[in-house]
């Protein structure tokens, strides 16, 4: 680690200590969780999920494209309305529509949505997108050097902070939502398709990095993929969804030698016929 990270990671304010002091009490819990579409109540996206995050865990989040990744980490982060069922982050029920519950929250959990460019206000500098959150969540601005160092970490350069969106490829704009959601310092950070749309080589560095980070900050991870060789290659736990409901939930290298549901067993054959996935990450 540099000079310059541990600087950075010495001036962070502290992580809010937990309200329960049981060990094992999950950093953030969706407890048999059911919503609808919007302007459909028939059409159910999540049907009663439950799903568990411990402190540091690793874990991949796949299934068939509609089968619903992100609406589950939309309901994870408290951004989805829910028909039935609850999300707990550390233990404390996270009620909608209470402001301070949900400041607290966003400390805890932190977000890297499917489209980062897309998240990224197109008319504010790079500089501004990074300190908007700490503003937005009451917490003392980054310095100067608190922010060159996170942009090191997440190997960007310094001149990105005075380009706006539209200037940035795809792996940088990830990267500039990486960076923003770090310098939060959550526990857990939900990250939605952080590898799509990336080149294979593009794809390699940004995997490298998430490993690096994960590390370097003690942070939990719950990634959604179709990318079961990131998957292998990050996670220790690996869920399925299909059709809006958790089919199978295991660690990692058993699901991939032996997948029980059939959603499963055709999501890792897929994955063995992909040779750029197969090179890189033998799943065997
Ligand atoms: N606001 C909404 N209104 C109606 N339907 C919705 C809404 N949001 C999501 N859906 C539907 O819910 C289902 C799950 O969507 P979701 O985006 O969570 O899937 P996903 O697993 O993330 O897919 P992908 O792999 O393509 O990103 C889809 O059928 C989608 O059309
Ligand atoms: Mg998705």
């Amino acid at each position: 680690m540099t000079a310059t990270r541990r600087l950075w990671f010495s001036r962070q304010t502290p992580r809010h200590e937990a309200p329960s002091s049981e060990p094992d009490t999950p950093v953030l819990e969706a407890l048999r969780i059911s919503c609808h579409a919007p302007q459909d109540t028939a059409t159910r996206l999540l049907d009663t999920v439950s799903l568990a995050l411990h402190a540091g865990e690793r874990v991949g989040l796949t299934g068939p494209s509609g089968s619903g990744k992100s609406t589950l980490l939309r309901a994870l982060l408290a951004l989805q309305p829910l028909s039935q069922g609850e999300i707990r982050v550390q233990g404390r029920v996270i009620m909608p529509g209470s402001v301070r519950a949900l400041r607290w929250f966003r400390q805890q959990v932190q977000y890297v949505p499917q489209a980062a460019a897309a998240s990224i206000n197109p008319h504010h500098s790079i500089d501004a997108v990074l300190r908007e959150p700490l503003h937005c969540l009451g917490r003392p601005p980054a310095t100067s050097a608190d922010i060159a160092a996170l942009l090191d970490n997440v190997e960007l350069p310094r001149r990105v902070l005075q380009q706006r969106a539209g200037a940035l490829s795809g792996g940088q704009a990830q990267r500039v939502a990486i960076a923003r959601a770090l310098l939060i310092r959550p526990r857990l950070l939900l990250a939605d398709e952080p590898t799509s749309g990336l080149d294979l080589a593009t794809r390699d560095v940004m995997l490298a990095l998430l490993e690096r980070l994960m590390s370097e900050y003690h942070m939990g991870l719950l990634m959604a993929s179709h990318d079961i060789g990131a998957m292998t290659r990050l996670c220790s736990r690996g869920v399925v969804m299909a059709q809006g409901k958790v089919v199978e939930d295991r660690p990692m290298a058993a699901l991939i030698a032996a997948p029980q549901h059939a959603v499963s067993c055709q999501l890792m054959d897929a994955a063995r016929g992909d040779s750029a996935s197969m090179s890189a990450f033998p799943l065997y």
